[in-house]
Formats: C-alpha cells, sequence, structure tokens
C-alpha cells in the first residue's frame, strides 16, 4: 500500500482544473506546451521551471526517487545522464505522464489515472531533472563478471533468485532490479532483508503491487507451511514454499494462517558476505539491469 496517495489525487485534480483554467486563460505560451515538435521541452532551460518542477518533484516522485532526484527505496536515481527508457525529454514526458506497466514507477498525467499533473507540471519537472543529471556514477562499482560467479555460486543468490530465466522462483526475479532501484538500497536489501520488502507482481486489480510478505499456514492436521504468498482472494491462498513447491489451500480449512514482515530472505551479514563480494554482486545486478 502506498500511505497517503488516493487522499491527494483529488487535491491535485480540483488544483490542477483551477491551474490548467489560469493557464489556457493568461498563459502567454498557451498551447505551445503541448509536446513541441520531437517531443522537445518547450521550458527546457528554464531556472524558473526547474524551480516549480523541483516543488511538484517533492511532492510526487520523492518517496520513490528520493529526494534530489539521487535514488531512494523504490525508484532509480533519476540523476544519471544514462536513462534507461526515458532517453529524450519526449520519452521522458510519455514515463512520467503513463507510468511504466508491470513496475512501480505510476502514471502521473490527466489521463484520467494519474495523480493528475498538467503537461506544464510535466514539463516543469523534466526541467527540474535535467538540471540534476551528472554525468559521473555517483558509486564506483565493483567487478560485474566476479559478481556473476558469486551470485550462481558461494553466495547462494541464484538459489531463490532468478536473472535472465536462469535461477530460483522463492524470491522476486532480479533482471530489472539494478536498473530500477539504486546500488544503495540493494545492498540495504541484503544487508537487512527486513526493512523494506520487495514488490510482487503488479496485479490489474489493485492500484499497487503487493509485498513479499512471508507467511505460515498450519492444516488442520498440524502440518506447518512457510514461505511467500503467490496469490490470495477471500477463500484460498497459494504459497511458495523454499523448495519452490506450490501449496493451494483453502482458508477455511486451516488451524491458522498467519503474514509476516521478517523477510523470508536470510540476512547477510559481512560475516557471511563482506563488502567487497557484495559491491560485485551489485555491479552484476547493474550490468545486467541497465540493458
Ligand atoms: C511508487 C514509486 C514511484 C513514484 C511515485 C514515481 N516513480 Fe518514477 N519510477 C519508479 C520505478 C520503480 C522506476 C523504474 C522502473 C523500471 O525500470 O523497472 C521509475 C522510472 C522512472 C523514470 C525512467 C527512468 C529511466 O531510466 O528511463 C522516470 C523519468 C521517472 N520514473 C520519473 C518520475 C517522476 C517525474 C515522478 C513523479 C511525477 C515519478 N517518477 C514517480 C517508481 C516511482
Ligand atoms: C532463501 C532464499 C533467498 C536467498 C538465498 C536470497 N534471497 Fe534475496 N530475496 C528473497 C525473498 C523471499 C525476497 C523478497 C522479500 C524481501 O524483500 O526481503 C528477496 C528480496 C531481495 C531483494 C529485493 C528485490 C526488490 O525488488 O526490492 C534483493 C535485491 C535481493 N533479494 C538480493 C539477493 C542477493 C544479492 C542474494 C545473494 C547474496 C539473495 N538475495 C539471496 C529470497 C532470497
Amino acid at each position: 500500500m502506498f500511505p497517503g496517495r488516493p487522499g491527494r489525487r483529488s487535491m491535485r485534480l480540483l488544483f490542477n482544473s483551477a491551474s490548467a483554467l489560469a493557464l489556457a486563460l493568461l498563459s502567454p505560451f498557451g498551447i505551445s506546451l503541448r509536446a513541441g515538435a520531437g517531443g522537445q521541452n518547450p521550458l527546457a532551460g528554464d531556472a524558473e521551471a526547474a524551480k516549480a518542477g523541483e516543488y511538484e518533484f517533492r511532492i510526487n516522485c520523492a518517496l520513490c526517487h528520493g529526494l534530489g532526484a539521487r535514488g531512494g527505496g523504490r525508484g532509480p536515481d533519476l540523476t544519471r545522464a544514462q536513462k534507461k527508457f526515458a532517453h529524450s525529454d519526449g520519452e521522458m514526458f510519455q514515463i512520467i505522464s503513463n507510468g511504466i506497466p508491470g513496475t512501480a514507477m505510476p502514471a502521473n498525467g490527466t489521463n484520467g489515472q494519474g495523480v493528475g499533473m498538467t503537461d506544464e507540471e510535466i514539463w516543469q519537472i523534466i526541467s527540474y531533472i535535467r538540471s540534476r543529471e551528472v554525468k559521473a556514477p555517483a558509486i564506483p562499482l565493483g567487478n560485474a563478471a566476479r559478481g556473476k560467479t558469486l551470485f550462481y555460486g558461494d553466495a547462494n543468490c541464484s538459489l531463490c533468485h532468478m536473472i535472465n530465466g536462469k535461477g530460483g522462483r522463492f524470491g522476486p526475479e532480479l533482471s530489472g532490479v539494478g536498473g530500477s532501484r539504486t546500488p544503495a538500497a540493494i545492498i540495504d536489501s541484503v544487508r537487512h532483508p527486513s526493512h523494506h520488502l520487495a514488490w510482487g507482481l503488479t496485479e490489474g486489480t489493485k492500484e499497487f503491487p503487493q509485498e513479499y510478505e512471508t507467511v505460515t499456514a498450519v492444516t488442520a492436521d498440524g502440518k506447518e507451511i512457510k514461505g511467500v504468498t503467490l496469490n490470495e482472494d477471500s477463500f484460498s491462498v497459494q504459497i511458495m514454499d523454499q523448495n519452490e513447491q506450490i501449496h493451494l489451500l483453502e482458508k477455511n480449512k486451516l488451524r491458522s494462517l498467519h503474514n509476516s514482515r521478517q523477510s523470508a530472505m536470510p540476512q547477510y551479514g559481512t560475516d557471511v558476505l563482506n563488502d567487497k563480494d557484495l559491491n560485485d554482486i551489485v555491479a552484476y545486478l547493474v550490468s545486467v539491469g541497465a540493458k
């Protein structure tokens, strides 16, 4: 769940229809705020616009992308000059307006589902993001080739995680994680798995994806089944255990069913995985995620 979001939406819609009207009546640029030919930002390089964008960013984006757009627990660092999808201003506009389906990146535009940002507000945010871009990577990365060997070898990550179709299914698929989260956030997930649980797949029926909670079911004959929830409705629950065995259980036949925010991933302290090894694994994840 996403605290505080639904309430904001109605406020924003009010604000936006008012500001859109004001813009239509007063704005000297008026129509030119629709994407210029070739999707150029009509407010490119405008310091005032970037300042307004910073304010918008703090309200709508910083909780995932971090203050200063430097990346947070839920979203990538947008100060990287090298983007994954949003290369041109036009592409960035589309992504901010419509979101990225199948990821946590929501629609923010006025197309009926988003938080309702106007075109002008989106261009302002783009001016802001461009003003924050730096050319060099912030954290020197480790050795990706060595990280891959560790991932599939001694560090045991591949017992539970799949990358590009190879590995286990118990934990989330990690092919995209190096592109969608910052190295610092990935390191935190490995050192303190229960800190922030990963989000599972986005379901069409839910606005925001479910978290990877750990679930423990006890059947009528006293058998304990522990794992992660794959699917759940009012009557039944589908659990995958650590051996990737899937159990479909009817809730009213269970003795108990218990969800926990204690991650099903083992905590990797520096005694098990030192900082250099973890840096190498993160470099591997980033190299895969950049593609
Ligand atoms: C709920 C969390 C969340 C919120 C809120 C959010 N984003 Fe994102 N955003 C993401 C994630 C996650 C991705 C990466 C998706 C992927 O690559 O898997 C992303 C990707 C992006 C990208 C593409 C980056 C690239 O490398 O191409 C841009 C640009 C972006 N977001 C801008 C914004 C802006 C601007 C806002 C606010 C108006 C915003 N986001 C709000 C989570 C969020
Ligand atoms: C016994 C199974 C298991 C092993 C071994 C394991 N993980 Fe995990 N991992 C999980 C589960 C389950 C989750 C989801 C719950 C959570 O976020 O802690 C997870 C979550 C993650 C996340 C967060 C993903 C996201 O989208 O936010 C990362 C990153 C991660 N693991 C990396 C690793 C790395 C790197 C290793 C090896 C050093 C590893 N894991 C070993 C089971 C495992």
